[in-house]
Formats: C-alpha cells, structure tokens, sequence
C-alpha cells in the first residue's frame, strides 16, 4: 500500500459559471431532477453575483453568474461560455493542503481563508489547474449548518432520477499537454495513472484522441485527460478546444444503480442522448456475453454496454447541454467493472462524428 500523499475525502461540489444561474438551476431540476436546496445572492448579502445550490444523492451542483456588468465572472463565461469553473474536494486540512499544493507547483487561486455564519465556520482555499478550471479545498468540520455559509434554504424539490453519485470528470486539454496535466495530478495531488488509452484503441477513419485516467489515492477521485491526436479531420477533442477557448471540463459522469429507468426519465424529460448505430446491438453479445439486461430495451435506449476483467458497466452519453458543443454528461451504472468504457470509445466516437458532421465543423 503506497502513501496518499494528498488525501482527499471526496468531491464536494462542482461548480458552474454561467450567464443565468436561475435558468440552469431550473434545468437541472426538471431534467436530472435535482432538488434546488439553496440560493444566494442580493437576499443573502451578496452585492454581484448570485447563485443555486442543487443536489441529488451525493452529487452536489452549484451554478454562479454575475449579476452586474463588469464582474470578472462574466469575462470568463464571454470566452467559454456556460462552463465548470471549480471541481472543489473536501480536504482533512485546507491550509495543509493548500500549501503542499502549491509547494509541489500548483498556481494559486485563493489563500486559505475562512467564511462563517451562525452554523459555524468554513476554511476554504483554491488552486489552478487546466484551462479556467480551478479545485477549490473545502473543509466542514467546524460548521453544522444545512448548507454553506451565505446560502439560504431553498425548498424546491425535484424529482430525482436515481443519480447517486460523480463517477468522474473529464477534461480535454490541448494537444501534447495531457502528459504535462497527468504530471502535474501525479505530482501535486498524488494521483496515479489507472489506465491509459493511445491513439490506435481510440480512432476512427477520421479521429482520434489520447486519454489517460488519474486516480486519487483513495480512488475516489477519477479524472480522465484527453488530447486530441491526429486524424483525418478534426477531432472532437479539437472541436471542444476551438468552441470552449482552450482546456476545459469535457463531460462529468453521474452514477446511477438503475440506468434504464434513469435514462428513460431523462429520455422522457427530452434530454437528447448521442444515437448509436444498430449495427452496435448486433455485435453486443459477441462484445460483451451475457448481461442482465434485455438488448432490445438498451437499443431502443441508446444505452451502451462494456466490459472488463472485473464485470461489466452500463453507460450513456448526452449531447452538449450547452450551445457551444463543449460540456455533456454521462450516465454510469457500473455492475462490477471499475474501468470507462474503452470498448465503447469507438462505437461512440463514430456516432459524435456523425453529429459533427451535421455541425459541418469535421
Ligand atoms: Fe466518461
């Protein structure tokens, strides 16, 4: 058993910049039926921004915007867009961690300081990584409140869909930089390399990308690298970095014990998933064996099959859920298998392509 020589206890929250922080919270809660738990804002003694809190299980989402003209924020969301800005950790200790980071090079965002309320106090600190992307270091030891200081209770229940849990996070980074981002998770927060993918397991006639993914070191964090690699065309790791304006998240997987019904509640709230060829379907048992589920329900789903020396996992794609083809998410069901999917990669890349093609940007 080697060291975690950064210990992080899980993700707390991803956080989101966006334009409208109202619009996107409502979205969440009528599609992936997150329950809307908190709002801040000019109520709540913030004089530029505002914002929701949005949970669901252990998944926890908080969309930001400004509220002013000329607020930094919104400088960032002209470039990118709507964007993930912050996959914050909880940390035993955020001066500890905070200073570890950045004496092992990462750059920093915010120095540990402390936010409080009648509930208790909150330390928080945050660092850079790639692109606009920061993770802050959280700590709620010493606070009992229902949510985070400067938040107050909202009671808009959504209707959950059954996501339990972030499987993972995945960012694209710009070409020959993900051995220098895999470096920097090694070196910084003791992550380990799990699985890596070159360019001959992930291609197409037209594309191809290289991914490796980061683990920490409790294996709780999983965070893919993708970088484009040469193709024929453009690759989607290219067209993301054109539309987002460099690095950015890419998709973030959200787990569920039942992916059927979790699909179909999104499928039925017009969330529109990548389509898979039939063709898929026919080769599946050959692919995969036997599986628990009835092929036909997964064809008419679009529900995607793999599977490992461990087991097998259940998987989905969404299209970009933003204007700009930049972030999407995943659905995951996992049924043994503690790998991503590499047998899919092909099957979907050859379906992102196809809407690629329809965008004109191939
Ligand atoms: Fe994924």
């Amino acid at each position: 058993m080697t060291q975690d020589t950064f210990p992080i206890r899980r993700v707390d929250h991803v956080r989101h910049y966006v334009n409208n922080a109202r619009q996107s919270a409502y979205f969440y809660q009528h599609t992936f039926g997150f329950n809307v738990t908190g709002y801040y804002g000019l109520e709540t003694g913030f004089k530029d921004e505002a914002g929701y809190m949005l949970e669901q299980n252990d998944v926890r989402i908080i969309f930001s915007a400004p509220i002013r003209p000329g607020h930094p924020m919104a400088e960032k969301i002209a470039l990118h867009g709507d964007f993930v800005r912050d996959i914050a950790f909880e940390v035993d200790d955020v001066d500890w961690a905070f200073n570890a980071a950045v004496s092992r090079g990462a750059t920093a965002v915010d120095a540990p300081h402390t936010v409080q309320d009648d509930f208790g106090t909150v330390r928080h600190a945050s660092i850079a990584t790639y692109g606009d992307t920061i993770h802050s270091l959280l700590n709620f030891d010493n606070y009992n409140g229902p949510l985070r200081p400067g938040f107050r209770v909202e009671n808009q229940p959504g209707d959950p869909i059954g996501i339990q849990e972030i499987d993972h996070c995945v960012g694209n980074v710009e070409l020959g930089h993900m051995n220098k981002w895999v470096k920097w998770y090694e070196d910084v927060l003791g992550f380990k390399n799990l699985i890596s993918f070159d360019d001959k397991d992930i291609s197409t006639e037209y594309t191809a990308l290289m991914s490796k993914v980061m683990a920490s070191g409790n294996g709780r964090v999983k965070f893919p690298i993708n970088e484009p690699a040469e193709g024929r065309k453009k690759s989607q790791i290219d067209e993301y970095l054109e539309f987002f304006g460099g690095a950015g998240v890419q998709h973030v997987a959200l787990r569920t014990d039942d992916i059927i019904e979790t699909v179909s509640r999104l499928r039925a709230r017009g969330v529109p998933f990548l389509s898979v060829p039939r063709h898929y379907y026919d080769m599946l048992p050959d692919r995969v064996g036997e599986i628990d589920e009835d092929i036909e329900v997964l064809a008419e789903l679009g529900i995607l099959v793999d599977r490992d020396d461990e087991g097998y996992l259940l998987q989905i794609f969404t299209k970009p859920i933003t204007d700009r083809p930049t972030l999407f998410y995943e659905i995951i069901h996992r049924k043994g298998a503690k790998s991503f999917g590499k047998g899919n990669f092909k099957a979907l890349f050859e379906s992102i392509e196809r809407e690629q093609a329809l965008r004109g940007t191939l």
